[in-house]
């Protein structure tokens, strides 16, 4: 398991590029890119080195978050994935590559693909400062076009990135992730009605040519889940000061929701009989817990205080974790 906070080399970074920058500013520009996002626009507005660490300040930490948090999912299902190569696909400032070498001591070799220039550059200092990511060999570029340049990796990561593309671009770019995966394809996306979409339209695209659910489904039957229900996870994090600052918020932490799909070539070993769906409940008789199980169906159930050995199990569940509910 990986911590959802930002590794202390690459805070301190960050916080190393706001160092002498005005708050206000940064401030400024992040609430700005937050509001082009909110509109239903893209990263293309981030166009300078001072928007990129605005917005990697603000942003980084939570997306980091859900990345070590479905990369916590993906490695409790295939705890003997040792990945050798990643390629990380609108990589950002990096925030996916930096989570996966936090995972997974075995990467050796690490490519990224981004349009962003500004973002580019800040992913390559990030890099150089914090001395992860060995040789990052970072490609600027439309990732349809680089994709099909692009060597092949063990794994391939999307994070927070499909929603960006036109649903024309988006099909032909999952397609090509797949494609480069040679073990195991992430992607993950804002937990919005909208983002759970766009993983479902590629979870039942790629099941069908020919992909193996990782995590998080216990299963590759189809979504069970029906509208306005979605499957969404949340992960808490610690804010930085300098967060605070540029968001104007006082608690100390945030709850970034988001939705996620883990692929890969062959059948995981460990996938767990089910997955917690929201928050269980817990009173003097019982935890009740919102699964979806292995067989295709979501269902609340109770787990009574009676039953001992399974209540202490339940009672410890928490929302997203993988589980084996009493009798699976
Ligand atoms: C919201 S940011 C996420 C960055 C990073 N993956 C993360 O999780 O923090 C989306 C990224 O996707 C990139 N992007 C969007 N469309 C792209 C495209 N067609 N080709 C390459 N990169 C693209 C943007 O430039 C931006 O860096």
């Amino acid at each position: 398991m990986i911590s959802p906070d930002l590794p202390a080399a690459l805070k301190a970074a960050l916080e190393e590029r706001m160092h002498g920058r005005s708050r206000r500013d940064a401030g400024q520009r992040a609430g700005r890119i937050s509001a082009t996002y909110r509109g239903g626009g893209n990263s293309a507005t981030i166009t300078s080195e001072a928007d990129a660490v605005a917005y990697a300040t603000v942003r980084m930490p939570a997306t980091y978050a859900a990345v070590a948090a479905s990369l916590n999912a993906l490695m409790q299902a295939s705890p003997d994935f040792a990945p050798a190569s990643l390629l990380d696909v609108g990589a950002g400032p990096g925030t996916a590559s930096f989570a996966a070498t936090e995972a997974f001591s075995s990467l050796a070799s690490f490519n990224a693909i981004d349009a962003n220039p500004a973002l580019r550059m800040l992913a390559l200092a990030l890099a150089d400062e914090t001395m992860r990511l060995r040789d990052l060999a970072y490609t600027l570029g439309p990732a349809r076009v680089q994709l099909d340049r692009a060597g092949s990796a063990d794994l391939v990561i999307a994070s927070y990135m499909i929603g960006e593309l036109t649903d024309s671009e988006r099909s032909a770019v999952v397609d090509a992730l797949w494609a480069k995966a040679d073990d195991t394809l992430l992607i993950v996306e804002p937990g919005t009605p909208a983002g759970y979409q766009r993983i479902i339209a590629a979870r039942d695209r790629l099941i069908a040519a020919g992909a193996h659910v990782a995590a998080p489904c216990p299963h590759a039957a189809a979504c069970p889940l029906i509208a306005p229900d979605w499957c969404h996870f949340v992960q808490r994090l610690a804010r930085s000061r300098a967060h605070r600052e540029l968001k104007g918020a006082d608690v100390p932490f945030e709850d970034e929701k988001f939705s996620f799909i883990a692929l890969a070539r062959a059948p995981v070993t460990r996938r767990p009989a089910a997955r917690v769906l929201a928050p269980p409940l817990l009173n003097k008789v019982a935890v009740t817990a919102k699964l979806c199980e292995a067989d295709g169906v979501a269902r609340t159930i109770d787990i009574p205080r009676r039953n001992k050995p399974a209540f202490a199990a339940a009672r410890r569940w928490d929302w997203g974790d993988g589980v084996e509910p009493p009798g699976s």
